[in-house]
């Protein structure tokens, strides 16, 4: 990589499934299938547009076959659904989606109330599915609770590693490592993403946080520490998983677009368009967002200044005083 070219990262948005699967209205299938479209267009690498899961269970998704028929496809991004279950993949397969983002859970409590199976049940099933999917779509898996489980509190590492073992077994190539309530914090994010990265340095890995507690970017940044590239991420901040208490948004999009950004990261995705999409958010909910970039603005964002201060702080600045205080005093570490 040449020296000025800014390292790539690669933002995968999931408002429309784990924001919307939440939300106690039902948002109309034409501004699910408008704001993917326009979402479409914003630079993002990935949209996960709805979920193949039982309409009695996620009653807000039950127009998924309506939404990915509907939806504009537009070159270079791939479309994902996520997908519970052996029904749900022949549903996905059946509408063409790009990529079937299989959902499991590290932990077996969680694993029963949000899709009735033990994970080693999943596992078999994926292993069909993994089958049935060659040469038709991509196969992804989303291991919910990798990082800590509201009912049974911590998933150890090897028990993460133990599935991700399995799961390499049967062909998949792709994972994601979810942090469904918002458990993880920054070391154990660091730590968990390189003993990954080393044990499977050719495994397509993407991270997925929820901002629950507050460690949502935090944890993003431990990640890419870590040399991880992939990130979930939804539009506002909305998202959570029905089954699993005490779930609230994931990272926000445009947050961590802007967080990359003026890191100094190419994201690829244009931030403006992404935050004017976020600000109709509140109309489509009916509710306020959590995302804060939409609410300050980016950090290049200047307001004018008070009547008279501008002339007397640039007369300030001509005079050196700042600057000759410093070179006075000498450098900090003298
Ligand atoms: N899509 C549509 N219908 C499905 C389905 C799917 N993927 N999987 C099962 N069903 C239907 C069955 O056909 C059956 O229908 P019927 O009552 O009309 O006969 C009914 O759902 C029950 O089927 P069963 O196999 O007993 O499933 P279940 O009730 O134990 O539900 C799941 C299992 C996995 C389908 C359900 O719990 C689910 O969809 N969970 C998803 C949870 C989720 O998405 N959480 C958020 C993501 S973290
Ligand atoms: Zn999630």
């Amino acid at each position: 990589m040449k020296s000025n070219e800014r390292q790539r990262l690669f933002i995968q948005e999931v408002s429309v499934r784990d924001g919307f699967q939440i939300e106690p209205i039902f948002v109309p299938t034409e501004q699910k299938v408008e704001l993917i479209n326009a979402l479409s267009h914003t630079g993002l690498a990935k949209i996960e547009v709805t979920s193949f899961a039982s309409p009695k269970a996620i009653p807000a998704l039950a127009d998924a076959e309506s939404v990915v028929q509907r939806i504009e496809r537009v070159p270079g991004v791939q479309y994902a659904a996520l997908v519970p279950n052996m029904r749900g993949a022949e549903r996905a397969l059946a509408c063409n989606v790009d990529e079937l983002n299989l959902v499991m859970s590290a932990s077996a409590t969680h694993s029963l109330a949000n899709l009735r199976m033990t994970p080693a049940q999943s596992l078999a099933q994926f292993a069909e599915i993994v089958a049935s999917s060659k040469g038709r779509a991509q196969v992804n898996v989303s291991l919910s609770t990798a990082f800590g489980c509201p009912f049974e509190g911590e998933i150890p590492e090897a028990m993460v590693l133990g599935l991700l073992e399995r799961l390499a077994q049967i062909g998949v190539q792709r994972v994601t490592l979810c942090d469904t309530t918002g458990m993880a914090n920054p070391a154990q994010v660091n730590q968990l993403c390189r003993q990954v990265k080393n044990a499977w340095p050719e495994l397509m890995l993407t991270l997925h946080f929820h901002d629950t507690r507050s460690m949502g970017l935090a944890n993003a940044t431990a990640a890419l520490d870590a040399g991880i590239d992939r990130f979930d991420a939804s539009l506002g901040g909305l998202g959570g998983c029905p089954f699993a208490p005490g779930a609230s948004g994931n990272v926000c999009t445009e947050d961590l677009v802007h967080m990359f950004e003026a890191m100094g990261y190419d994201t690829g995705v244009k931030l403006d368009a992404l935050l004017e999409l976020s600000s109709r958010l509140p109309q489509v909910v009916g509710h306020d967002v959590p995302g804060q970039v939409v609410k300050a603005g980016p950090w290049t964002r200047r307001y004018p200044a008070p009547e008279g201060v501008s002339e007397k702080a640039a007369e300030y600045r001509l005079t050196g005083s700042c600057g000759g205080m410093v070179s006075n005093a000498g450098p900090r570490s003298s």
